[in-house]
Formats: structure tokens, C-alpha cells, sequence
């Protein structure tokens, strides 16, 4: 057993090491060493301390919290609440062609599953030959807080175009073309359907109800599987190496951030970007036409970016068909003689690898659950 040696320290306090066996010759020495370590034993404290508390933090500050990007509960209706049988229907409904004049098309037609909810072609085809305007997607469309690239529906149940005073696809001449007495005639005369819609409306099939039941449906596409949401949600896996240097170029240098605010990339405004004017409408004057406001010309709803790395075209009128032409037209600046273009569309000097990042990012953002989504069997 070592003896005890108490010291009594310069400072005035005394302090009780073990002392070992010391060869004489190095007794002064070793007498200074112990000294030295009694003084260290006596602040230990005050050092260990803060470096345990440092040690806490540090790893909290290195691990930025991005729970800001979780994308949230999409709103539901009080008047059309969630629920599995009413899902399914509306899920059955949008891909029934039944609901169109000849037959000939659904919803799931322009909007396709596998093309990430948008159309294949760059305007789409409907009864009256060539649209306007591109199908965007109906992914992530139950956050918008208006529908249609212009937001002149209120809701996806006004967007169905089922209730009285709002066009919308199914009656739309150039697109599903038919008319709601007749679309409600042929889906109660389907016996399965009609069970249907009164096991979950209580009633028979009313334009109210299809409207419901398919908005329900859309408002479960969201893109939640998506790999950027495990990596915000502490999974530091789940994206690549070149895919996180794009999320900061997304929120720095690129300042895509600042419409396509999180956590569902959009701020639900109107933009006009620049965007090439292209396909049968000569100048579409998108939100004016809504607000009848000077200031609103050609601009376009934010859309969220959560599976669009699937379209086969994007913008309004399809005029960008890959994402690296998307990337090029905000790095050029947009086109910066379109007079009213949104000022916060600036050329950003991105290098090559900087583009190849974004896109990599982009694609984080796919939910591959949504892509697969299928025809249900038809009553
Ligand atoms: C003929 C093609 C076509 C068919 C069929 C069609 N749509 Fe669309 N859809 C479009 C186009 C084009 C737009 C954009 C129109 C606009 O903004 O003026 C659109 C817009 C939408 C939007 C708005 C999305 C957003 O980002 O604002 C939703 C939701 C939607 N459609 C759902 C449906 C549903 C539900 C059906 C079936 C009842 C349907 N669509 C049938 C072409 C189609
Ligand atoms: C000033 C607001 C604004 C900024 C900044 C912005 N966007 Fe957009 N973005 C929009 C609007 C508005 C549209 C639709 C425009 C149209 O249809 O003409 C759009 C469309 C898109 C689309 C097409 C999506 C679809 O469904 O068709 C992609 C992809 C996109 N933006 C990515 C980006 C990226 C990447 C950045 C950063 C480099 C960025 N945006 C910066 C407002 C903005």
C-alpha cells in the first residue's frame, strides 16, 4: 500500500496524494510532479466540467436539427374526413375512364402514376384535341392552398369540377367532356358502386361525393418515403454525399429556398419565372387571369418539388423536358426580357459539379411509393 503524503500547497490548501518509492536522486523532481498534480486534482472540476458539457453540445451543433423539413399532416376537411373505404373509391374513380364522354380517359390519363402525377406529353390531350397548359402533377397537391397553375380552385373537391359553378376536368369541354347528371346516372346504375358510395356517404352517388371521394384520394399522395425525409429525419444515410452538398446549394447559393419554401417546397404564391412561352396559347397570362392584376402577368403557382424528379415535363406549358434544363434556366438568370419576371430570378454561377449536386438532390425527393401506384380493379 502506497503512504499517504498530504502537501501543503503554495496557495494555502492542503492536498493527499499516494506516495511511491522515489530513488533520492529524483526526489526533487518527483516532489514538483506531485505538487503539479495536486494542484490539477484540486481544479479538476472546474476542468472536467466544461469539457463534459462541451462534449454534449458539440455533437448537437455538428447535427443541425431539420425537423423544419418534415413534411407536416396535410389539412383535412372538416366536411370530408378520411377514411379507408372513401380512399379506395376515390382511388377507383380516378382511374375510370366511365367518367369521361366516350369513355376513352380518366384522370390517371394525364396524371400518371408512373410519370410522377403529371402528363406524358407536354400539353396535355384531352377531348377537345391539345390543352393550354401542362397536367402538373397531383402529388403533394392536398398542401396547396389553391388549385390549378393560375389557383383559381379553392380545393380538390372544387378542382374536380363535379360542383355546381366550377369547371373543372370531368366537365370540361376540351377534357373529360362529359356532364355530372350523366356521369352520376352511369355510377349508380354500377350496383358495386352504388354500395359503395352508400356504405361511405350514406347515399347514392351525388356529384358532391365523387368530388369527395377523389379528393380524399389525392390528399394521401404525399411523398413521405421520400429519401430527403429520412435524412431529415436523423437518418444521415439516406442521402449521398453529392445530394447533401445539393441541399445547401438549394438553400444557399442557388436560392431555390426562396419559393420553394420547406417543408413542402413551395410558398403557395404566384411567380413568374421566365419560363419560354411555348404551344398553342401564343402569351398565357397565368394569375392575371385570375386577379385581373397587372402586377400577376405570367405568373405561376409554386409547385412543390417532392417527386418531380419523375415528370416527364415541367412548367406550365411542358416547355423544359429534363432538370438539368430546369437548373440551366435559374443559373442563366430565367430570361431576363420577360419584363415581369420575379426579381429574385438572378444568374447564379453554379459550376458543373454544382448542377450535377442539385440534381442529385432533386431526386432525393422522390418518393419511389408514389411512382408505382396502380389501376385498382374497377366495379
Ligand atoms: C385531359 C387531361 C386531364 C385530365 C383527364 C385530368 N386532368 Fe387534372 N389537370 C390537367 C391540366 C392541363 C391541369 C392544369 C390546368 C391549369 O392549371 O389550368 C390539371 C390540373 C390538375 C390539378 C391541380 C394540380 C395543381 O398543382 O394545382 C389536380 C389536383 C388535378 N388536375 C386532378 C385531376 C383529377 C382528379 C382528374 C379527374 C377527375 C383530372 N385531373 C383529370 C389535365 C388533366
Ligand atoms: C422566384 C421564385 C422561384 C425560385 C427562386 C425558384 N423557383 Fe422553381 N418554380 C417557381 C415557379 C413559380 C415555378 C412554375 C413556373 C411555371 O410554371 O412557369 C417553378 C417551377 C420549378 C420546377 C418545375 C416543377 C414542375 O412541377 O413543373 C422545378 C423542378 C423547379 N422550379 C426547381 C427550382 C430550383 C432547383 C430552383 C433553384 C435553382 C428554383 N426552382 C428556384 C418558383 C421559383
Amino acid at each position: 500500500m502506497p503512504i499517504q503524503k498530504t502537501y501543503l500547497l503554495k496557495a494555502g490548501f492542503p492536498c493527499t496524494l499516494p506516495t511511491l518509492p522515489v530513488d533520492p536522486a529524483r526526489a526533487v523532481s518527483w516532489n514538483i510532479t506531485q505538487e503539479l498534480l495536486c494542484r490539477l486534482n484540486r481544479i479538476k472540476p472546474f476542468i472536467i466540467f466544461p469539457l463534459v458539457m462541451l462534449g454534449a453540445t458539440l455533437p448537437a451543433y455538428a447535427k443541425e436539427n431539420l425537423s423544419s423539413w418534415k413534411l407536416p399532416a396535410v389539412q383535412i376537411p372538416k366536411d370530408n374526413l378520411q377514411s379507408t373505404s372513401k380512399i379506395a373509391l376515390g382511388k377507383q374513380l380516378v382511374f375510370d375512364m366511365r367518367l369521361s364522354k366516350n369513355e376513352s380517359m380518366s384522370c390517371a390519363s394525364c396524371h400518371l402514376p408512373a410519370a410522377g402525377g403529371g402528363s406524358l406529353t407536354p400539353r396535355a390531350f384531352g377531348h377537345g384535341g391539345e390543352l393550354g397548359r401542362w397536367a402538373p402533377s397531383w402529388n403533394n397537391s392536398g398542401y396547396y392552398t389553391s388549385q390549378f397553375w393560375d389557383g383559381r380552385a379553392a380545393s380538390l373537391e372544387e378542382q374536380t369540377g363535379c360542383l355546381a359553378g366550377h369547371m373543372g376536368p370531368i366537365t370540361a369541354p376540351g377534357e373529360m367532356a362529359t356532364s355530372m347528371d350523366e356521369v352520376v346516372a352511369k355510377l349508380n346504375a354500377i350496383p358495386t358502386y352504388k354500395k359503395q358510395f352508400n356504405n361511405v356517404f350514406g347515399s347514392d352517388v351525388t356529384p358532391e361525393a365523387i368530388a369527395k371521394a377523389i379528393a380524399a384520394f389525392e390528399r394521401t399522395l404525399v411523398a413521405r418515403k421520400a429519401p430527403f425525409q429520412r435524412y431529415v429525419s436523423g437518418d444521415s444515410k439516406a442521402i449521398s454525399a453529392s445530394a447533401k452538398r445539393g441541399f445547401e446549394l438549394f438553400r444557399g447559393k442557388a436560392m431555390c429556398i426562396t419559393c420553394h419554401v420547406p417543408p413542402i417546397l413551395t410558398d403557395n404564391l404566384f411567380h413568374n419565372i421566365g419560363t419560354p412561352q411555348v404551344g398553342p396559347m401564343k402569351e398565357d397570362l397565368g394569375r392575371y387571369e385570375v386577379t385581373k392584376d397587372e402586377a400577376d402577368n405570367g405568373k405561376f403557382k409554386t409547385p412543390s418539388l417532392y417527386n418531380s424528379a419523375s415528370l416527364a415535363f415541367f412548367m406550365h406549358d411542358g416547355a423544359l423536358s429534363k432538370l438539368s434544363q430546369v437548373i440551366e434556366h435559374y443559373n442563366k438568370g430565367g430570361n431576363p426580357q420577360v419584363k415581369n419576371q420575379d426579381p429574385l430570378i438572378l444568374p447564379l454561377h453554379l459550376n458543373d459539379r454544382d448542377k450535377v449536386d442539385l440534381e442529385a438532390f432533386m431526386k432525393t425527393l422522390t418518393d419511389p411509393s408514389l411512382d408505382r401506384i396502380s389501376a385498382p380493379e374497377l366495379p
